[in-house]
């Protein structure tokens, strides 16, 4: 399993680190603008090896991503406060105008996994470029999100992060729609488990839950810069179902009703996203989805590619 990453900022360097001891790589490369950072990224992981286990670490150019199984661009322009969504959308769209051919013709049959923002419209964006299946270019999507409502829920009940199964669905931004009909906690619909085991909600519980999930990631940007390890964990989740082969369901990002992309439950396996999942949503969780869809298709629309 060769791993690419594109990118050695702070998420390129987590997952790089993340990927190393997570026993599903057997090779990483690493590929940044500036090669001495992407040098140092790989070195510093390397002097480390002898104490936890063997991968085979480098950083190049795209010449030595060649015939890497997965690669994964975290390279962007973030939003500036203040600014229109539009400019970084469309030096992000001209980066993956340069960056998807070199990674496509090095790796013709690998899998592209896109964790740049908005990931939504930069999966779809690659995925026209590189004129691959759907199926192999995946957007991280609301992987990290539902991750994040895990942890609140697990939070107010007291119980572990893994017992909880939470589904956000959408936008990877501030439309995501929490699919609480398909909440549960160890396999019993959250609203359910509560009523069953007598827990008392505050009237706005689930609204208030649904603004934290964005909120709390933006605390975090605030209290140390850049969010990178949560994002490093789903990223290895996502490589996990892809080198085990595991058919697992994650919520990643992908064509909606075979157009542009959004995220929404997908069996993940060697092949890549290989199939949509329907869930029962509730016709409220399924209008606001249609919003989260039609509101990335408006800004996707305005820009030029
Ligand atoms: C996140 C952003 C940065 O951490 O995508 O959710």
């Amino acid at each position: 399993m060769k791993v690419s990453i594109i990118g050695a900022g702070s998420v390129g360097a987590t997952t790089a680190f993340s990927l190393a001891k997570s026993n599903l790589v057997d090779e990483l490369v690493i590929v940044d603008l500036d090669e001495r950072r992407a040098q140092g990224v790989a070195l510093d992981i390397l002097h480390g090896l002898s104490l936890t286990q063997e991968v085979k670490i480098s950083s190049g150019d795209y010449d030595s991503t060649v015939d890497s199984n997965v690669i994964i661009v975290t390279i962007g322009v973030p939003e500036k406060v203040g600014e229109s969504r539009l400019v970084p959308l469309q030096k992000n769209a001209d980066i993956l105008k340069d960056i998807v051919p070199k990674i496509t013709k090095a790796s013709p049959n690998g899998i592209l996994l896109l964790v740049s923002n908005p990931v939504d419209i930069l999966a779809y964006f690659a995925q026209q470029i590189s004129g691959w299946d759907p199926s192999r270019v995946i957007g991280l999507g609301t992987t990290l999100d539902s991750a994040r409502l895990n942890y609140l829920l697990a939070r107010d009940l007291d119980v572990a992060q893994t017992d909880i199964n939470g589904m956000i669905v959408g936008e990877h931004g501030d439309s995501q729609v929490v699919a609480w009909s398909q909440t549960a906690v160890k396999g019993t619909n959250i609203k359910d488990f509560l009523t069953a085991n007598n827990i008392d909600i505050a009237d706005n519980y689930f609204t208030d839950i649904a603004q934290e999930v964005k909120d709390t990631a933006f605390d975090v940007w605030e209290m140390k810069g850049p969010n990178c390890y949560c994002v490093a964990l789903a990223i290895e989740r996502v490589v996990k179902a892809i080198s085990q082969n595991e058919n697992a369901i994650l919520p990643v990002s992908q064509p909606f009703t075979s157009k542009e992309y959004i995220s929404l439950p997908h069996v993940i396996n060697k092949n890549g996203a290989v199939k949509p999942i329907e869930l029962g949503y509730s016709n409220e969780e399924l209008a606001k989805l249609n919003d989260s869809y039609s509101g990335l298709v408006e800004l996707a629309n305005q820009i030029q590619l």
